[in-house]
């Protein structure tokens, strides 16, 4: 049985399994054929902290394969008032067939997919978003900025050695970045403020990948460095969920950070601009770039969705 909890546990083939699953799923939904692979299963949705996309691309995704989505807040269930991780893990698992959490600690995730019988899904914590960066992928993929592979049934025109540029917080997407980049073997720079650059657990495994891979990985302070010539320029928040309490402070430490129409014209002339939202207009990103002509943003909140249905159905698939 497989667990989906951060991509650094997954080869660069399971990755690519995972979006041609969700690029054939995508097909067959658009052509309203029956995507049913799930008839019948349950996915459990534990959420320690809030969501809007992640929440209804899983329970509208799951309801699509032919299953149901049951929404648990961890206010409402007794995992809010202590109840330890292995008691609520063996039970919500004794009865459901997935199980999705939204937590802060990525070690609440490990001890929870440890004691759970059935496949837990990492829908973000403090140290990943890796969901998230399925969807971005398979937005890259559906714009041609991909690393082409025999496995995977995308488009034929890509452009060669894409580059994307993260401008902003080394949070967890930012982690969540330097995983996928090394993973499938595409350049990616990074720019963060002293302080704020991404984990240095994190990027030293990224570098190891990123060996294998070929993909070259750069972290910088400027951003007009980083996203020179770049294919993809993103960002996410300032202050992440858990971190409100910093807010101001952040606002002016970040704010020589925020991509705006100068920065983009810096990149590559074609390039696209993403975000995983909740977006902050005028902090991380300009209201003109994220709702400008190279803004894929919507796009990409909307392949939320089929991503889900790609990574559901192969965990079903990879169950014992
Ligand atoms: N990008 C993302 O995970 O959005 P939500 O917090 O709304 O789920
Ligand atoms: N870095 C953000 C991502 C939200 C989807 C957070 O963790 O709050």
């Amino acid at each position: 049985m497989k667990h989906f909890l951060t991509l650094r546990d997954l080869s660069q083939y399971e990755i690519i399994e995972i979006l041609d699953l969700a690029i054939a799923i995508k097909k067959h939904f658009l052509q309203n054929l029956s995507t049913a692979l799930m008839k019948d299963k349950i996915l459990a949705m534990i959420f320690e902290k809030n969501s809007t996309r992640t929440r209804v691309s899983f329970e509208a995704g799951i309801y699509q394969l032919g299953g149901m989505g049951m929404f648990l807040s961890s206010k409402d269930i007794q995992l809010g008032r202590g109840e330890p991780i292995k008691d609520t893990a063996r039970a919500i698992g004794s009865m459901v067939d997935m199980i999705m959490l939204r937590t802060y600690a990525q070690e609440r995730l490990e001890e929870f997919a440890h004691y759970s019988p059935v496949p837990i899904i990492n829908g973000l914590s403090d140290l990943f978003h890796p969901t998230q960066l399925l969807s971005d992928y398979l937005t890259m993929i559906e714009c041609g900025i991909y690393i082409p592979n025999p496995y995977l049934k995308a488009p034929c025109v890509h452009i060669a050695n894409p580059k994307v540029a993260y401008i902003g917080d080394g949070n967890n997407m930012a982690n969540s970045w330097l995983m996928l980049a090394s993973k499938m073997g595409f350049e990616l720079s990074i720019a963060s403020p002293e302080g704020y650059m991404p984990d240095a657990t994190i990027t030293a495994q990224a570098l190891e990948f990123a060996a294998e891979s070929g993909a070259k990985i750069s972290l910088l302070h400027s951003p007009k460095e980083a996203v020179l010539g770049a294919n993809v320029i993103t960002t996410d928040t300032w202050a992440s969920m858990g971190q409100e309490d910093e807010k101001e402070k952040r606002q002016k430490i970040f704010k020589e950070y925020c991509v705006d129409e100068a920065l983009m014209g810096l990149a590559d002339k074609n390039a696209i601009f993403l975000h995983c939202f909740p977006a902050y207009r005028g902090q991380e990103v300009s209201e003109a770039v994220l709702e400008g002509p190279q803004s894929k943003v919507f796009k990409e909140a909307q392949n939320r969705l089929h991503a889900q249905k790609g990574i559901m159905a192969w965990l079903h698939r990879n169950r014992d």
